[in-house]
């Protein structure tokens, strides 16, 4: 910090503690939250399920996880927040959800720390590359491939609409649903990959996807991680916006 500046900051603080200075921008409570609107829960893009005891890992089993690497913003359209809506923006990315209602796989549970605990996934997508999203499903079900399921954060402590998705690539059925080498990371960037070919469109709807990805959030190695597959860490935030 250059001199000039401590001085000033040193200055400012021993004039300031004796003297209270009303700030001459604003002369009450109203002005100032005119000027500063205070977003509501709903507006966030999602609140982190660690501040309300839940966390980044899902509950494959009661002590290892798959990790929550993908966040459909809370921000996004709120068409895509719902179940259909985000059922159809899936396909655009090239999932669906099960093959003709049949469910491969176990149910997994995942606590976003939104006050409704732990919860079962409340949806599972695979990729479909061939026949389309129903025969397709069916197809992927069998040859292994990528797919996540998804939870919603709408509880009472935490409702910001955002979708956590645990997104992995996997063997095929024979191998019973294990996950490929590095297949979280994978399967992470399959849909990033597909979301920022932008715009995608499911059914003449059209989106268009933002993506960042965050550290900090999900710890990066494999301690707690079902199959002890090593991911890294990244969590990717996608923000859909319908054009
Ligand atoms: C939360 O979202 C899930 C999944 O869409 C839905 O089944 C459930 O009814 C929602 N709960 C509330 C309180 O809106």
């Amino acid at each position: 910090m250059h001199a000039g500046t401590i001085l000033f900051f040193a200055l400012f603080i021993v004039s300031a503690s004796p003297v209270s200075v009303p700030s001459p921008a604003f002369n009450n409570e109203q002005d100032l939250w005119a000027q500063v609107p205070i977003q509501t829960a709903v507006n966030f893009d999602y609140i982190d399920p660690r501040i309300g005891g839940g966390r980044f890992l899902d509950f494959t089993t009661p002590h290892k996880g798959e990790p929550l690497n993908v966040i459909i913003s809370g921000k996004s359209d709120p068409s895509v927040l719902s179940e259909d809506g985000f059922t159809n923006y899936a396909r655009s990315l090239g999932f669906s959800n099960e093959c003709l209602g049949l469910h491969f796989g176990a149910i997994h549970q995942a606590d976003l720390g939104d006050g409704n605990g732990k919860i079962n996934e409340q949806l599972l997508a695979r990729e479909y590359s061939f026949g389309g999203p129903v025969l397709g499903t069916c197809w992927e079900s069998l040859a292994g491939g990528n797919h996540f399921r998804a939870w919603k954060q709408n509880g009472t402590s935490a409702p910001s609409g955002a979708w956590f998705l645990g997104v992995s690539k996997e063997e095929n059925s024979g191998k019973h649903h294990e996950i490929v080498p590095n297949g979280y990371n994978l399967g992470r960037d399959f849909l990033i990959s597909q979301a920022v070919s932008s715009p995608t469109h499911w059914n003449s709807i059209w989106w268009r996807t933002e993506v960042e990805l965050v550290e900090g959030l999900l710890n990066p190695g494999k301690d707690g991680v079902n199959h002890g597959i090593e991911q890294d860490g990244l969590v990717a935030v996608l923000t859909v916006t319908r054009i």
